[in-house]
């Protein structure tokens, strides 16, 4: 008796962290106009669900469809899930024993804010293009090194998703070092002010102000990649908060774009006595705690501080605020 189409393909679920860039050094452009970076990322507590179900494949092309809930993530054709999962279908490709690649309802549930630096997106596709993989049985089929390279091809960020794990990024993206981490959970705290700011812009007024870092961004990175690739303690990761909040070539530029990003952060620092960094290319502001819970109270002092007009509210309304930790990789030098 032969197989039914998708006779192996199964129902799967993803959790998609969201990312911090504790440094991001822009080391110069590229000629394809990308930017070589180097950027330590950790990925976060904070994450997207994504579940993947073979629907069974009707005759013709093969239909992927998404449902998304919680936060509006805008529409679905800009949606990179839909991208991954046609980019894990081109690289299983179809023939004689290659496994069959049903149509997939995709169901996102999202809680990442959305073009916030926090690479909401990217992971979901990262998400996508394993989850989909493992839906069709599929994994052991496809070459690491092809599965990367789509990856890269959809978003600068998705090999680095992909990978799981606190890790050194280079390049525009693709090469992705993992780092044995934070011992412990160090806490985080989210603020990101309801303002657009699209990061191909924040890259435009980069290069028509400086065009490169002044290295000494460079540096703190490189720095805190070797200390991280030995392993860190949470404490003495909070004792380089000050290096770290202004270890991001973007920021200026940010600032630029968006000069309400100043007050906001001027008053986060009042209100919370630390030092605050710029994820990515922003708006998302970040500061360390030593654990989970401190990171909850400093949450807690925000909000009160945003209702009574201490901390300004920019843009569509309050900013999100969200108390969450780094988590350590696989290899993570602790749990
Ligand atoms: O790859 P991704 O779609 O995330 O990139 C968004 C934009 O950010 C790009 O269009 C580019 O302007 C900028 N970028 C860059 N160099 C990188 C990553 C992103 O210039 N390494």
């Amino acid at each position: 008796m032969t197989e039914g189409p998708g006779a192996h393909a199964r129902p799967v679920l993803r959790v998609a962290p969201a990312k911090l860039n504790l440094t991001l050094a822009v080391v110069g452009r590229r000629a394809d106009g990308f930017h070589d970076l180097h950027s330590v990322f950790v990925p976060l507590g904070l994450a997207d669900r994504l579940s993947l179900a073979p629907t069974g494949a009707g005759g013709g092309e093969p239909v992927d469809s998404l449902h998304v809930a919680g936060l509006d993530s805008g529409p679905n054709d800009d949606n990179l899930v839909l991208r991954a999962i046609a980019g894990a279908r081109a690289l299983v490709g179809v023939g004689p024993g290659r496994p069959l690649t049903p149509p997939l309802a995709a169901r996102l549930e999202k809680r990442i804010p959305v073009a916030a630096g926090l690479g909401g997106g990217s992971s979901d596709a990262a998400a996508a293009f394993d989850g989909a993989l493992e839906a069709w049985d599929a994994l052991s089929e496809v070459d690491s090194d092809a599965l990367r390279r789509a990856a890269a091809q959809v978003g600068s960020d998705v090999p680095f998703f992909l990978a799981g794990g606190p890790a050194l990024v280079e390049g525009r993206g693709e090469r992705v070092t993992p780092l044995r981490g934070v011992h412990g959970h160090p806490g985080i705290l989210l603020v990101t002010p309801r303002v657009a700011l699209r990061t191909p812009d924040v890259f435009a007024v980069f290069d028509s102000t400086r065009g490169a870092g002044d290295g000494s961004v460079r540096m703190s990175s490189a720095h805190l990649a070797q200390e991280l690739g030995n392993g860190l303690s949470a404490t003495d990761l909070v004792a380089r908060a000050g290096v770290l909040a202004s270890a991001n070539d973007l920021l200026p530029a940010a600032i630029m774009l968006e000069p309400r990003l100043v007050p906001i952060r001027r008053a986060l620092t009042r209100a919370l006595g630390r030092p605050i960094g710029l994820s990515g290319s922003g708006p998302t502001l970040w500061t360390l705690y030593p654990s989970a819970t401190e990171a909850e109270h400093a949450a807690a002092v925000v909000q009160a501080a945003v209702v009574d007009g201490a901390v300004p509210t920019i843009g569509e309304g309050p900013p999100a605020i969200i108390a969450t930790s780094i988590r350590t990789g696989p290899e993570g030098a602790a749990t």
